[in-house]
């Protein structure tokens, strides 16, 4: 049918309609990410892959790994796909195929805003900005007082469902992540060791994920070192 629209149009038409689609296309962010060629293609990004694969095999993954090299974008990825279904044909990783009840957390509530949210969700008010296309998001529901910061989002799923996704910070403390079980738990930055392990208890119903991506700023601390003694490395 566009084909022949487009051939009737007049060039003030179309230009119209570069306008709307440019819109349209800027709040599918996720698209620019891994694909299949040009200079940021996946094949540059063999950790990521890695990464991504191990998650069909383990529940517990963590990503660690320098500055600036794209942990959180890796994260913040991940986390779209699930949240929405819209696994691309390469995606070799875990799929579930209905909704899902997720948390994405940070260190503090703002770094949860302006680093974890900020790549999700996008700027405060305005969805799509962030990895989630804003066609998904369905609902957005403020913390009070958060000044900006939110307490959930919730996201259409391809299967017709609404996914849930709460975003938290660690130094809300380990009560904050009791509550009902999860399919999905990113953590952007070192947990310490009693949210680790919280988290991990919301996943084991679901045989839920449970994503670590951070930077080993604190030394080998005990998340590390679990990691580093017990963990399986994955290469490309
Ligand atoms: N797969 C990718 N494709 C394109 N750009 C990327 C990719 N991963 C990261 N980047 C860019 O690199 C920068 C750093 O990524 P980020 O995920 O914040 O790094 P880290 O969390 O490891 O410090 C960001 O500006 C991001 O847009
Ligand atoms: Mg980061």
């Amino acid at each position: 049918m566009l084909p022949d629209a487009l051939e009737n149009a007049t060039l003030e038409q179309i230009e119209a309609m570069e306008v709307l689609l440019l819109r349209r296309l800027a709040g599918w962010r996720m698209r620019n990410f891994f694909k299949d060629d040009g200079p940021l293609r996946r094949e540059l990004y063999g950790r990521h892959m890695a990464f991504f694969r191990a998650g069909a095999t383990h529940r517990e993954r963590c990503f660690m790994a320098g500055n600036r090299v794209g942990k959180t974008i890796g994260g913040a990825y991940e986390t779209t796909l699930h949240l929405t279904g819209r696994y691309p044909d390469w995606w070799q990783g875990r799929r579930f195929d209905k909704p899902i009840h997720a948390w994405a957390a940070g260190k503090t509530t703002e770094t949860t805003r302006d680093i974890v949210q900020l790549e999700l969700y996008g700027q405060p008010g305005q969805p799509g900005t962030g990895m989630i296309p804003a066609d998904d998001i369905v609902k957005a529901r403020p913390r009070p007082n958060g000044n900006g910061a939110l307490d959930f989002i919730r996201v259409k799923h391809l299967t017709g469902g609404e996914s849930v996704l709460g975003f938290k910070s660690y130094d809300q403390g380990r009560k904050a992540f009791e509550g009902t079980a999860k399919h999905w738990v990113w953590l952007d930055e070192e947990p310490p060791p009693t949210v680790y392990n919280e988290c991990l208890t919301r996943t084991a119903t679901t045989q839920g994920l449970i994503a670590i991506t951070f930077t080993p700023l604190e030394g080998a601390t005990e998340v590390v070192l679990d990691f580093l003694t017990k963990g399986q490395q994955v290469t490309t």
